[in-house]
């Protein structure tokens, strides 16, 4: 059991992307059907946004659903689609009250017409709480992919360049990273996937590139403010190098 005090304070990450899986392992653990492990993992959700936002990040990232996932059995869909209208309608309050201002990645065009609704609401209901000193950005990552995200910048910035607004020797990382979903976030710092699988699932191809990778085999719906906080003290046990050598940092 790991308590907040066993963090350094001055090295909590800004960024922390999460891939929630597990929900339906969990379920089938339990002989319960699919989506009552997807509810079970909204709870998990509201406690790590809360805990998330005791610690002072100033992004969590959560892939709640991928382009991929529009495959999966259309019961299911529209149960993760009822389950995410609910989460939304429920946590407004908590959000305007914790200072978490709400934003999303992906083609939520996509999404049933009531569920955009709400989220379109919540972000616009929210998007105040950016403004203040000590707020925190929750990221819903939905019917997101990191290549279908990676083709829509590079459509934007061709119509940009066929406009005149810049030119191709204009293109930089910066230039990039600002037609993305995240433009203006920073990259995130750890990325923590449950559920034990090793793969990234199209999740932040871009800007995942330097992130410290933290794999559990915990399911989503087991994954406790206890052991975020154990892969947030791993993560400030990590030397990030960044390309250079160790003997380097240390002389800083
Ligand atoms: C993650 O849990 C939730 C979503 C992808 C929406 P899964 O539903 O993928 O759970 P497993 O991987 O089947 O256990
Ligand atoms: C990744 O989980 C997507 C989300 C957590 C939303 P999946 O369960 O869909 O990933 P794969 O299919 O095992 O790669
Ligand atoms: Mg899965």
């Amino acid at each position: 059991m790991h308590e907040k005090s066993v963090l350094d304070p001055d090295r909590i990450p800004r960024h922390v992307a999460i891939i929630m899986d597990g929900n339906g392992r969990w379920a089938k653990q339990r002989s319960l059907p699919r989506i009552m492990g997807h509810k079970a993992g909204t709870e998990t959700v509201k406690n790590i946004v809360r805990t998330a936002r005791e610690l002072n990040l100033e992004v969590l990232t959560l892939y709640a659903f991928s382009t991929e996932n529009w495959k999966r059995p259309s019961l299911e869909v529209q149960g993760l689609m009822t389950l995410l209208k609910s989460y939304l309608k429920s946590q407004l309050q908590d959000m305007l009250e914790n200072n978490i201002s709400l934003r999303c990645s992906g083609e939520i065009e996509k999404l049933p017409a009531d569920v955009r609704k709400i989220l379109l609401e919540v972000i616009q209901e929210t998007a105040g709480n950016a403004e203040e000193d000590q707020s925190m950005i929750l990221n819903l990552a939905l019917s997101y992919g990191g290549r279908s995200e990676i083709v829509r910048a590079a459509r934007i910035m061709a119509e940009k360049c066929l406009s005149g607004r810049f030119g191709p020797e204009d293109f930089s990382e910066n230039l990039f990273a600002s037609h993305l979903y995240t433009a203006g976030l920073p990259d995130p710092d750890l990325l923590i996937r449950t559920g034990g699988e090793s793969r990234l699932s199209n999740f932040l191809l871009w800007q995942l590139s330097y992130a410290e990778l933290y794999i559990t085999e915990t399911m989503w719906p087991d994954f406790s403010p206890e052991r975020f906080i154990e892969a947030l003290v791993d993560f400030q046990s990590r030397e990030r190098r960044f390309g250079r050598t160790s003997e380097q940092l240390q002389a800083e």
